[in-house]
């Protein structure tokens, strides 16, 4: 499965089936850990066969079912924490898809005290993303209209355009998709989140696509 066909098939899964995660798959997503890791400056850790996160009432309330899985999203306490874990931690979303992986972006309902145990002193548990075989493939999520969420003056280029259609594939808190790409002079894009909880990790998640869509050498993050 290529990328374009994982973010297309991509969708929040809840409800996991009892397989485990083959030693194999791990090492290869372990390997995507380490990578994003280096280049985020990050301590993204992958837990197995771990019930109690998503054990208590918060994932009960959350409609979780047999999640044992999940990358726990950790890194220095900087300003640009929330927008680097969207980032990378989408990038390993796609890469579990590419797997045939399932998974979920959970920053509210889950138990906090497990995955805390793995902060260090100076970092913070950003959010977790539940990881496994689903039940189910997900269902796409409604999109707002792609007018809504850029702008551009005169004719849109097709890398643009590109950008924004797998932009909006990317899931966002509460599907809220609050972010705006903007055109600026000679292939420069500007970045926004318009506000909402949790939206600067979504702005992470929403430039990873939007970068894979458009084409790194297509344009630069003004
Ligand atoms: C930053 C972030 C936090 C999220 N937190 C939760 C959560 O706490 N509980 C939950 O059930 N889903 C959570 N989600 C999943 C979103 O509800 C889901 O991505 C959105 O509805 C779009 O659907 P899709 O992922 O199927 O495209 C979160 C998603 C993101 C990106």
């Amino acid at each position: 499965m290529d990328i374009f066909t994982a973010m297309r098939d991509r969708h929040s899964v809840r409800s996991y089936d009892d397989r485990p995660i083959p030693d194999d798959l791990r090492k290869t997503l372990q390997a995507e850990i380490d990578a994003c890791n280096a280049a985020g400056d990050l301590r993204i850790q992958l837990m197995t066969d771990e019930p109690e996160a998503f054990g208590g009432m918060m994932a009960h309330y959350g409609k979780f079912s047999d999640v044992r899985n999940y990358l726990v999203m950790i890194g220095p306490k900087n300003a640009d924490l929330d927008e680097k874990a969207g980032y990378y931690g989408e990038r390993l979303v796609l890469k579990a898809q590419m797997l045939g992986l399932n998974t979920c972006w959970v920053a509210l309902t889950f138990s906090r005290s497990r995955p805390k145990k793995l902060v260090v002193p100076g970092d913070k548990l950003v959010c977790v993303i539940a990881l496994g075989y689903g039940v189910t493939q997900g269902v796409p999520h409604k999109s707002k209209p792609m007018e809504r969420l850029y702008k551009v003056d005169g004719v849109m280029p097709d890398w643009f355009r590109r950008g924004m259609d797998t932009a909006l594939l990317a899931p966002t808190a509460v599907n809220q998709q609050k972010f705006r790409f903007s055109l600026a002079d000679k292939g420069a894009v500007v970045a926004e989140s318009t506000g909402g909880a949790y939206s600067m990790i979504d702005l992470g998640i929403v430039k990873y696509h939007f970068e894979v869509g458009a084409g790194k050498d297509m344009f630069h993050w003004a």
